[in-house]
């Protein structure tokens, strides 16, 4: 007698991908629900039962999450840079961190060294006459700040070359990446050892400013997310009927595939987004929050393929503007919406690239509000592809290509110099 084949498992339908934008959007989203719906239900459960699961498991979080604040307990994760520089973070530390995928390191920087990084940044540009020469914002992403720079697009100055090549800034990325499961399959997803120098601008809110922040909204991507061959297999748990097997930290399949080219893209894979303070600042003095549970990612995937949202929208998630996240759509995420604690200069903000995370508004701002952008984005194919892109901005000092061609710096002659580089500084941009 041989044996029956009853045992094995159906292959799932495959799914349709688009690996650049589709000509036709409203049809790929309908093609696309309907093929994912189809993945699911071939599992033996219904979209429903898929979203319910993830909805407890996010709905436990928010009640946690509003617990303890009833506590007076502070949400975000704080651990002092001394000890994860020296190995001391303690298991229940790393656990937080984990749980709520957000983290402020306390005294990451010298704070004297990081107010001087920030006078540094005002002689760099005031030598150039910057004020004197700025148009405007060059995106429509912060298009509401005025004409009065809050973001500069500046890139090259020393001061964020030094803290972007330094040992510190090295000895915190690779703590953070080495939260992610990184190999799997035989599969090195990246190196957690090495950073990739992802170049971002700075933000310098004065003293008595107004701001209308910017809303809850995620930036990992958009319809790429559920289009393209490679982040349909790095939420596969999602979409297979295996949504509990779904990990928030784990890199597979992330960082290689392709991205839709948008205006406020990213090409670099980041594990955490972050900023370092150049000022302090208090908690509520227009600062960032985050939705601090990383499986929230989950119910945003997954809310478009319920019944209630028409067939060609993806809870308003398109190419070209930020994933936005709304009360329409995602109420009870947005109960969690978490405030960083005061920071200050030299204290560095990090949040995990798949949170949900918006910049409150303020009206007559008390104290500056400083931040030079640097990530974790570790060397991997994704970032090694961007890096060609780096090292000729590097060389001309022009705008990196996922943010807006300004190219300020070009004839700015007191920009860092190659000459300055040490060997993380080459390391990370694929000099060495
Ligand atoms: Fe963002």
């Amino acid at each position: 007698m041989t044996a029956q084949p009853d045992l094995a498992v159906a292959p799932l339908p495959p799914l349709p991908h688009w690996e650049s934008t589709p000509a036709d959007l409203p049809s790929a989203i309908r093609v696309v629900k309907a093929a994912l719906r189809a993945r699911i239900e071939a599992s033996g459960r219904t979209v429903e039962e898929v979203f319910a699961v993830v909805e407890q498991r996010v709905r436990a979080r928010v009640e946690e999450i509003a617990a303890a604040r009833g506590r007076g307990e502070t949400i975000w994760p704080i651990i002092e840079y001394a000890d994860i520089a020296a190995g001391t973070v303690s298991p229940e530390a790393l656990a937080k961190l984990r749980q709520r995928g957000c983290l402020v390191v306390r005294g990451h920087f010298d704070r004297q060294q990081a107010l001087d990084w920030d006078r540094d940044i005002v002689d760099y540009v005031e030598s150039n006459r910057f004020f004197e020469t700025y148009r405007g914002p060059g995106d429509d992403f912060f298009g509401s700040v005025g004409s009065k720079p809050e973001i500069y697009p500046i890139y090259w100055s020393s001061a964020q070359m030094q803290a972007r090549q330094s040992d510190r800034m090295a000895r915190v990325q690779a703590f953070l990446n080495s939260q992610w499961k990184h190999e799997s399959d035989g599969v090195r997803w990246f190196d957690p050892d090495r950073d990739s120098l992802y170049p971002d601008r700075i933000r310098r809110r004065p003293p008595g400013a107004d701001s209308n922040g910017l809303g809850t909204h995620l930036d990992p991507g958009t319809l790429d997310l559920w289009m393209t061959e490679a982040y349909q297999r790095a939420f596969r748990h999602l979409f297979d009927g295996t949504v509990e097997e779904y990990d928030p930290w784990d890199a597979a399949h992330r960082t290689a595939g392709p991205q839709y080219p948008g205006s406020t893209m990213c090409s670099a894979f980041r594990t955490f987004q972050g900023w370092t303070a150049l000022s302090d600042m208090d908690n509520d003095q227009g600062v960032l929050h985050t939705v601090p549970i990383p499986e929230a990612m989950a119910y945003l995937m997954l809310r478009p393929l319920l019944p209630d949202v028409p067939e060609d929208d993806m809870c308003g998630v398109t190419v070209n503007q930020v994933f936005p996240v709304s009360e329409r759509w995602h109420p009870l995420l947005l109960e969690a919406l978490s405030g960083i604690p005061d920071v200050r200069a030299g204290d560095s903000v990090w949040w995990h690239c798949d949170m949900i995370h918006s910049v409150a508004p303020v009206r007559d701002q008390q104290g500056w509000g400083n931040v030079m952008y640097i990530p974790a984005a570790p060397w991997c194919p994704r970032n090694e592809r961007y890096s060609a892109a780096v090292r000729d901005a590097f060389r001309t000092g022009s705008s990196p290509t996922d943010f807006p061609a300004e190219h300020y710096e070009r004839s700015w002659s007191n920009r860092f110099q190659a000459d300055d580089l040490n060997s993380t500084g080459r390391r990370g941009l694929g000099l060495d």
